[in-house]
């Protein structure tokens, strides 16, 4: 089957308790693994980025929804490209919250120590979450 990956970034919408990401995360571990959906979300600084893979359809069908959703806004895409095999095959979506231990990351693939995903290049955003996949 031919997989493909998503990239994008939005913001947690002003209103919405940062509470809500661990329901999103448990509702996407839940709809994902039955969708033959994979992928990861980084959260920080109030803002997410997100891969998903699977399916063209799949993966097509989920964003729709996904960037309806009211919790988030401003979202942009960053990247979508067939791959032959997926990043992220273990995880059904993986949640990663940026953290002082982990921000250094950051660095590697970012001109800036603050998150800002919406200001990456797509194939730096990709190699950011790929960085956390162990
Ligand atoms: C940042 C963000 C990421 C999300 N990621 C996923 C996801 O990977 N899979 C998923 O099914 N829903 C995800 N959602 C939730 C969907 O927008 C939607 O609420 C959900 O798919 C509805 O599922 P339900 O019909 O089972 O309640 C995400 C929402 C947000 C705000």
């Amino acid at each position: 089957m031919n997989i493909v990956q998503l990239v994008y970034s939005s913001r947690l919408a002003p209103n919405t308790n940062p509470s809500e990401i661990a329901k999103i995360h448990k509702t996407s571990v839940e709809n994902n693994e039955n969708a033959a959906l994979t992928g990861a979300l980084l959260f920080g600084e109030d803002c997410f980025l997100q891969c998903l893979e699977g399916s063209r359809e799949t993966v097509s069908r989920l964003y729709s929804v996904i960037a309806n959703d009211p919790r988030h806004v401003d979202c942009e895409l960053l990247l979508v490209r067939d791959v032959t095999q997926r990043s992220f095959s273990k995880w059904d979506m993986k949640l990663i919250l940026l953290t002082d231990q982990n921000r250094k990351e950051l660095m590697r693939f970012s001109a800036s120590a603050n998150f800002q995903p919406h200001l990456m290049s797509g194939d730096s955003a990709i190699r950011l979450l790929e960085s956390f996949k162990t």
